[in-house]
């Protein structure tokens, strides 16, 4: 037998075949001497990143890949690369070479050292770290996520956005099932999920540039930031899609006043049966859409049949929930007259708990 295994190091990948064989290259360099292995956890990659990661795999079995099918997202490419190896160390570098993978030997180090340590962060915000050449725009919109992240989580790292980081497998493996795995933040969810704080060193690096293929970070990305952020400090009171369900929900409100007075303002009030109906379409019409684009973003109704069927079942399923919200609130406002404001906040909530229910069922329960 040779020396044991010592340290994984998990690689999300999304279309980063061409950084690929310098990667392994330098991990190669950077731990020589130890026992390693690498795994690239890759979302079906168009670009044959898969491919070209499993050409290095069978001749060098240090490589390993894992590719998921119908999946994205890097903080659950994470977990799972993490809980695939049997290495009592793990670190989580990406793909594009922006962090700097000569300072793994220093992070297992570290925690070799000291077995009370959990984990060892690179950070770009301690003394001899940085951000390299990054624009203005981005240094200020990562400060701002940096401060919001540090405020509500009460995590006192100086780089809580950070993706490069070693900690020990198992802590990892315990809280697995625990973590929110949404968005990007992977550390952030491991820091804040354990059950007692994590002791934590934080070593400096300087953050690359990417010289191939391009980043990933987006709207739709800096939104699940928020998300997750939410789900940790609220989601257990009221689930984050139920939010989202029924903020939307408010817009939709918004909407059908908005159709609705100018009609009334032009055709009075015998247009008011007409105005409702004709109004209470389009706000239905918006929130469908709105709720497939973000609430429901992750199964994503698409083409034309799709989108008409689930319109068509969304406007039923809410049709029958203003008919309960409108008879749950006339019967409490009979049976306990005067406290009309009560039950009609109790309507829409029932209106609203129903709309959820049913909508995630038979419009876009796939
Ligand atoms: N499997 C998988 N699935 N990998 C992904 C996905 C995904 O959906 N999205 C991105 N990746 C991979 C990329 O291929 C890359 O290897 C790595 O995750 C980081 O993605 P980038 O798109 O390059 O992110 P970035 O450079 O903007 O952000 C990095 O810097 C942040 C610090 O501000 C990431 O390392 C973050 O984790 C880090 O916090
Ligand atoms: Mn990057």
């Amino acid at each position: 037998m040779s020396q044991p295994l010592d340290v994984a190091v998990v690689i999300p990948t999304f279309n980063e075949v061409r950084n690929v064989p310098v990667l392994v290259a330098r991990l190669d360099a950077a731990l020589a001497g130890r026992a390693w292995e690498a795994i690239f956890v890759d979302d079906d990659s168009p670009d044959g990143t898969a491919d070209a990661a499993r050409e290095i795999a069978r001749r060098d079995s240090r490589v390993r890949v894992i590719q998921r099918i119908g999946r994205r997202g890097l903080s659950s490419a994470c977990i799972e690369g993490m809980c695939a190896t049997a290495a009592p160390l793990v670190a989580v570098i990406d793909g594009d070479l922006q962090h700097d993978e000569t300072i793994l030997p220093a992070m297992a180090d570290a925690l070799n050292a000291d077995a009370s340590l959990d984990v060892v962060i690179g950070s770009r915000f301690v003394s001899g770290g940085g951000t390299g050449d990054w624009d203005r725009d981005r240094v200020a919109k990562s400060a701002f996520a940096t401060r919001l992240s540090r405020r509500v989580l009460k995590a006192d790292l100086t780089d809580p956005m950070s993706g490069f980081f070693m900690i020990r497998t198992k802590i990892v493996r315990d809280l697995a099932p625990h973590l929110a795995a949404i968005g990007f933040k992977i550390l952030l969810d491991i820091m804040t999920g354990a059950p007692h704080p994590l002791k934590f060193l934080e070593l400096p690096y300087t953050f690359r540039v990417r010289s191939e293929g391009e980043s990933k970070l987006d709207h739709v990305v800096a939104m699940e930031f928020l998300i997750a952020l939410y789900d940790r400090m609220f989601g257990r009171i009221v689930p984050v899609r139920f939010a989202m369900f029924s903020a939307i929900g408010a817009i939709g409100v918004g909407v059908h006043m908005g159709v609705l007075t100018p009609i009334l303002l032009v055709w009075g009030d015998r247009a008011f049966l007409l105005g409702q109906v004709i109004a209470a379409m389009v706000a239905m019409t918006v929130n469908f859409f709105l709720n497939n684009a973000l609430t429901y973003r992750d199964r994503r109704l698409t083409g034309w049949r799709q989108l008409l069927d689930g319109w068509v079942s969304f406007c039923v399923v809410c049709g029958v929930g203003l008919v309960a919200n409108v008879g749950v609130a006339g019967f409490l406002h009979e049976a306990r007259d005067g406290t009309w404001a009560t039950a009609a906040l109790v309507g829409v909530l029932i209106g609203a708990v129903w709309n959820y229910a049913l909508s995630s069922r038979f419009t876009w329960g796939r």
